[in-house]
């Protein structure tokens, strides 16, 4: 297995790298690996995460925002939603349902979401994908 680094082989992912066998915080890093492969405006990639047992915090990154270009920070949150979209398919993929709230703590901005993983029996038939690049232009 090609040892995975996300500043190099980001696009390098082989679903049977899935770690079944290890526990549950590895196995939702692994789901993230799908996420950051989300388009971004200007490809800032303006989001952070935090793993729990059985949650991902998704958070803005307003370090990344482009004050000038998105001044009402539409593309940043658009960004977000792409890499928070991307989770959720492979999520399903990999067999967990999922329970999302948005913007949960009041008044904390940066906090765009969190995402609870429920393990299923069966994993989705419905959403087949694979990770693939496409260029707008
Ligand atoms: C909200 C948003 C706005 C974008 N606007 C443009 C755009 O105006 N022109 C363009 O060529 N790409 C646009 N993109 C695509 C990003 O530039 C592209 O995802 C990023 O550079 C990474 O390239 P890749 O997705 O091909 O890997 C946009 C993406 C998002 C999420």
């Amino acid at each position: 297995m090609k040892k995975y680094d996300p500043k190099v082989t980001s696009w390098q992912i082989n679903e049977q790298d899935f770690p079944r066998d290890e526990d549950s915080t590895e196995k939702l890093k692994f789901l993230l690996r799908y996420a950051i492969l989300a388009p971004s405006s200007h490809n800032t990639q303006p989001w952070k995460f935090s793993i729990g047992e059985d949650e991902i915090l998704i958070f803005v990154d307003k370090t990344r925002w482009l004050k000038v270009a998105d001044s009402d920070q539409r593309e940043l949150h658009v960004s977000i939603g792409c890499a928070l979209e991307n989770l959720l398919i492979a999520a399903e993929h990999f067999g967990y349902a999922h329970q999302m709230t948005y913007f949960p703590e009041q008044g904390n901005e940066e906090l765009a979401a969190v995402v609870r993983f429920t393990p299923q029996e069966q994993t989705s038939a419905c959403r087949g994908w694979s990770p693939r690049w496409h260029s707008w232009s």
